[in-house]
């Protein structure tokens, strides 16, 4: 296993749920960050899906205790510039080759998506362990995770897209789920309200949820 598979496997195992969040002003990248820290989950996705995104990553980067990715990879483009930001891992929907060459040539730490045994299979074959299981409930969730754990026992799945209040200790009881990805901690609307309070009772919860 190379370092940067190593060091994937750690971030995983660091919180049992990890915030999916969109921010679109850059004002509300530190005090949301300190909320989902000082919640107990320091493990942060900043998808790259607004204009400030790249910003974002950079000034949550500057919170102590923080660990910022960048999500929604989907160009080697897009991880020169999440590096270039300060991302410490990546994360994507899929796995193209291209951005697999990209996160291996930046050594960026890299949970790539899978929804299938065959794509799976392809990349527990170049050393990835832990993938990104998505659409989560699109792909069939728990069920469809439960029949890939039989025969791909050594691959494990960070489970996103679905998860939610009402099923992720579900998915994390599952003995091949290592952690969750997750909107519902800091949704669009808390975060344009500024609630950081609410969010961080949002995290406390989650952080409290079992892998
Ligand atoms: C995403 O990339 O937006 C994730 O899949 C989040 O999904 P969720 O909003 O269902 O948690």
């Amino acid at each position: 296993m190379t370092d940067t598979h190593a060091h994937i496997r750690q971030l995983a195992e660091i919180a049992p749920i990890i915030p999916v969040l969109v921010v679109d002003n850059l004002a509300h990248a530190e005090p949301l960050a300190r909320a989902l820290v000082a919640g107990g989950l320091p493990v942060l996705e900043v998808t790259l899906r607004t204009a400030c995104a790249l910003d974002v990553i950079s000034a949550m980067s500057r919170v102590e205790g923080a660990y910022v990715g960048a999500g929604t990879l989907v160009t080697p483009d897009d991880v020169t510039a999440a590096v270039a930001a300060g991302a410490t891992f990546g994360v994507s929907p899929g796995a193209p080759d291209d951005l697999l060459d990209a996160c291996a040539g930046a050594k960026l730490p890299f949970l790539p998506g899978a929804a299938t045994a065959t794509e799976a299979m392809r990349l527990n074959a170049k050393g990835y362990d832990i993938l990104k299981f998505f659409p989560a409930e699109g792909a069939g969730g728990i069920t469809t995770l439960k029949g890939l754990g039989g025969p791909l026992p050594g691959i494990s799945f960070c489970p996103t897209g679905g998860v939610s209040p009402q099923n992720a200790q579900a998915y994390l009881s599952l003995p091949n789920v290592v952690c969750a990805g997750g909107s519902w901690i800091a949704p669009a609307d808390l975060v344009t309200a500024q609630k950081w309070d609410e969010i961080e009772a949002r995290a406390r919860a989650a952080s409290k949820l079992r892998a």
